[in-house]
């Protein structure tokens, strides 16, 4: 089968695409044909190998796996002996590293495919939304009535969370640049802040729960427009130095933020059945609805990781195979 193949660190010229043996079923796994993936900023690092402190997880010196991608949707082609929940001809959608190929197979992060999405807009889902649904709900601890501000809504993680907080009942504020307000307020922010053109740190808007993206100001700012109580929940940030990137920033808020009243957390994603299955029914109740950007063919992942590199994705980016 082809495959997009990763094996040293640079950029995204260095990626090939290659045959490379169709993986095996295993007893407690799935075997999916890819008919979609879709690209996240933690395949830029396992491309890039930077910030230095990401290879502590991706292999010091080289990719210690030469697979890339994680988001697929694709048709159940074989199921282990274990395996009573799929068949062969099943629509599925979910998260396994090496999506970035015609075939996966994966073992827990899998769930049927909703009726009315494409294998495009289910392939958008996995990474960003569960972020968005761990991040809003466990971190945030978001509650119906609440105020919530979005900084970033118009990317891949961003589109996401302001689906998913309205869906959840809070009343969401959108940050995003000019050419995305429509964007965003289309899939339902109540009020869109364009940075460019306001500074919402000096809006005299509070918040109780600030979602933050972009991760594009420093405590001080953000603390301006935080309730009291309120929880800042650090997403992402700019990509920041060779060394640490974007972990420099959420350093720098939680120290500046230690004896502050509000909270400050960071957490990365977690790929999981259960939380699969909420996104799953969000779908299909139509609450949460993919946005996609642009779409490249497996050959072009290279161009696709350009662009997203670019930092000024409307949505998310996918691959089809
Ligand atoms: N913690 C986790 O588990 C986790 C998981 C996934 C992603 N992330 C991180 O989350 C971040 C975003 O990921 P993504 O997939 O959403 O990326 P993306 O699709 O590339 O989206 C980036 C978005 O950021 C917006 N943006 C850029 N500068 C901004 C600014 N100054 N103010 C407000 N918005 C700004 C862009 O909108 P404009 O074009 O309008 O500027 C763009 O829509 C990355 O740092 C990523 O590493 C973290």
């Amino acid at each position: 089968m082809k495959a997009i193949v990763v094996q040293k660190y640079g950029s995204p010229d260095l990626l090939e695409l290659k045959d490379v043996d169709k993986p095996a079923v295993e007893d407690d796994g799935v075997l999916v044909r890819v008919r979609a993936a879709s690209v996240n900023p933690a395949d830029w690092y396992g491309v890039a190998g930077r910030p230095y402190v990401a290879r502590i997880a991706v292999g010091l010196l080289k990719p210690k796996s030469d697979r890339l991608g994680i988001d697929f949707a694709g048709t159940v082609e074989a199921v282990g002996k274990d395996i009573t929940e799929f068949r062969p001809g099943d629509e599925v959608f979910g998260g396994r590293s090496g999506a970035f190929a015609e075939y996966v197979c994966v073992r827990n992060a899998v769930v049927l495919r909703p009726a009315n999405l494409t294998p495009e807009q289910a392939a958008a889902v996995p990474v960003a939304a569960l972020t968005a649904l761990q991040g809003l709900r466990d971190k945030g601890q978001i509650q119906p009535g609440q105020k919530v501000l979005i900084n970033g809504a118009s990317g891949g993680v961003g589109t996401f969370a302001v689906q998913i907080a309205k869906a959840l009942g809070a009343e969401v504020t959108g940050v995003c640049s000019t050419r995305n307000v429509d964007l965003v307020r289309s899939i339902g922010a109540d009020h869109v802040i364009d940075y460019t053109r306001e500074d919402f740190t000096r809006s005299g808007r509070r918040y109780d729960l600030m979602f933050d993206v972009a991760g594009s100001r420093s405590w001080s700012e953000c603390k301006r427009i935080l309730n009291p109580q309120a929880t800042l929940v650090i997403v992402g940030a700019p990509k920041g130095g060779r060394l640490m990137g974007p972990l420099s920033h959420i350093v720098r808020v939680r120290l500046a933020a230690l004896r502050s009243s509000r909270k400050v957390v960071w957490f990365i994603a977690k790929m999981n059945k259960p939380d699969m299955a909420v996104l799953r029914d969000l779908l299909q109740a139509r609450k949460v609805t993919p946005v996609i950007d642009r779409r490249y063919k497996l050959s072009e992942v290279p161009d696709a990781l350009r662009y997203l590199g670019e930092g000024h994705a409307q949505g998310k980016i996918i691959i089809t195979v």
